[in-house]
């Protein structure tokens, strides 16, 4: 249920520095990037799953803790490194939370945003996956 990307830090002792290309890096396409700050430490996020989207989540600064739910199994790990991606497959419940007070989270989309392919409902979620 959980796929990680790991990608090579192009860097030096001067900078990090890492590059994420379409297919290459990233396993599609992106068509759509967004990027999550000032995130209030108290606050949790997701609560959906997408019917078709695919996303990549990167913490870019910081940690948070992300919790996946594929109707059965229920999976929580920490993002906390900038050379690690986890996919985010469709139809796959996701939370994020315990956000540190400096992380920074860009997300790598497969398309376009759609209210449409969200399910908001965890009842719902349910009687879909089965
Ligand atoms: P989001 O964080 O997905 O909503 P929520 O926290 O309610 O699940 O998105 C917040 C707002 O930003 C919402 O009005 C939808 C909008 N939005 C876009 O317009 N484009 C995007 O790519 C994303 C992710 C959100």
């Amino acid at each position: 249920m959980i796929e990680f990307v790991n990608f090579k830090d192009l860097g030096n002792e001067k900078a990090s520095l890492i590059a994420l290309e379409g297919i290459k890096d990233i396993p599609f396409n992106f068509k759509r990037i967004y990027f999550i700050q000032s995130i209030d430490t108290e606050s949790s996020r997701g609560f959906h799953a997408h019917k078709e989207l695919t996303q990549v989540a990167i913490c870019l600064s910081g940690s948070f803790k992300m919790v996946f739910d594929d109707g059965t199994v229920n999976k929580s790990f920490i993002m906390d490194s900038p050379q690690k991606g986890v996919i985010i497959p469709p139809m796959i419940w996701h939370e994020m939370h315990e956000f540190s007070s400096d992380c920074i989270i860009l997300v790598l989309a497969s398309n376009l945003y759609d209210e449409e392919d969200y399910i908001r409902n965890y009842e719902l979620f349910l009687k879909e996956k089965n």
